[in-house]
Order: C-alpha cells, then structure tokens, then sequence
C-alpha cells in the first residue's frame, strides 16, 4: 500500500499509534464547534464510525450523546483493536460493536434503518467509490438520523503541504497525495452526500483544507 497515494497503511502498528497521538490535534475545538453547530444535541441511542481508526472520536461522540451502543468499522484489525480497548476503557455503553470490514469490496452486515449518528473521518477520500458507500450508509442510518463526514479537501495546496511537512511528511510526497487526500472539495461532500438520498445537506469549511458535512435521513 506504500504507493497508494490516497490511504496510508493502516495495519503498520506506528502509524495506528500516530493516528490516536494526532486525535486531539485532528479534532481540534474548532471541529467540534463546527459540528456541534450542524447538528442538534438530542440523545443518539445508536453511533457508528465508518473508518472508525482507534476509535476516539467514537468514544467523544458516544459520552456526549449519551448513546447505548457503539459500533466500531474499519478494515484493519490493527486499528479495531486498538479503538475495542478505547471504547472499553473509556466510554460508559452497553454495547460494544467492533466488525472488520472493507468499505470496497465488502457487505456492511448492520440492520437497516437502525442508526442514530453515524460518521466518518478523514476517510471518505480512502474509499473507491464515495457514493456507493454513502448510499450504504443511508440505507443503515435511521429516518431522523445524521450522517457527518469530516474530511480533507481541495483549495489550497500550499497550506495543505505546509501542514503535512509539519507531521513529518516531506513536501514531495505532500504534493504527490494532494490530488488524492485532497480530492473533494467541500462542496461535492455535501453533493455526494445529497446524491446518496441524505436531504436538508449543508458543508462548513474548516480551515484552508478541512472540511465538515451534514445529512438528514428525512
Ligand atoms: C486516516 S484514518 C482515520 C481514522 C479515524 N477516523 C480518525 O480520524 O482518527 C482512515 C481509516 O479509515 C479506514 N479505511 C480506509 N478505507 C477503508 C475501507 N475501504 N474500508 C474500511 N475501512 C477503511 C482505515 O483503515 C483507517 O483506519
């Protein structure tokens, strides 16, 4: 997976344990406020993270809504574990969902219609086909429920560089998976995810290359 320029490889154990270090930097306050803005704060029984990683925000998300259960997907084990032991240790549920899945190629195996709040973070750019996959997850996301995608996004190479070089990534590479990690911009998110039946869609831009979107299941 070394030069798949989109997705890093997310079995090697180092950068497991880069993504939960960075969590509090990648979901900065300035995140939240922008979410807490696009959605309301009633209770959220059932939360889901598709490319859930090592399950922070998971955790976040799952104590400020007061959800029952959590369910954990992603398709490296390695990161799974990791967000089995977070969600155990951190977050106060009744149930714990951890299924090992690959967006592309598997079947999501969850009840329709059976999720409050579901998300996804800085993955949406990973999987081959955006709108298949979302069109998935509204068919899995409740009627009244949320679908939040959280994401890189296009317009500014430079600060996207700058910002990479900074993470120990050098300014070659950073311009080589611009295009790739980069590729939506905010708008065609919140296009994708209207296209995928989610209504009431509205984007907000981050900063020069972060991006948050909001559907309703109506
Ligand atoms: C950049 S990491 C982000 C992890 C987490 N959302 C966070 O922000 O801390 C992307 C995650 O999506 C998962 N992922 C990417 N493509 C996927 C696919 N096709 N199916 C399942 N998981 C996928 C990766 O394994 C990885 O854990």
């Amino acid at each position: 997976m070394a030069d798949h320029l989109a997705k890093d490889n997310w079995t090697d154990i180092e950068r497991v344990q880069r993504m939960a270090k960075t969590y509090t930097m990648r979901y900065d306050s300035v995140f939240w406020e922008t979410l807490f803005s696009l959605t309301n704060s009633e209770p959220k029984h059932v939360v889901a993270d598709f490319g859930c990683g090592p399950g922070l925000f998971l955790v976040d998300i799952a104590n400020r809504f007061n959800a029952h259960t959590a369910i954990a997907l992603d398709e490296s084990s390695q990161m799974l574990a990791v967000a089995e032991t977070n969600l155990k240790g951190l977050a106060k549920l009744k149930s714990i969902e951890i299924r090992l899945v690959n967006f592309d190629t598997d079947k999501i195996d969850i009840e329709s219609s059976s999720i409050d709040f579901a998300f996804s973070g800085f993955m949406l750019h990973e999987v081959a086909n955006p709108r298949k996959f979302v069109s998935v997850v509204h068919r899995l996301v409740k009627l009244g429920g949320t679908y939040v995608v959280y994401d890189y996004v296009s317009g500014n190479e430079e600060k996207f560089v700058k910002a990479m070089v900074k993470n120990g990534i050098s300014e070659e590479h950073a311009r080589k998976r611009y295009p790739h990690m980069c590729k939506h911009s905010a708008a065609d998110i919140k296009e994708i995810l209207e296209t995928s039946g989610f209504s009431n869609c509205q984007s907000q831009i981050i900063d020069e290359f972060r991006a948050v979107a909001v559907g309703l299941k109506r």
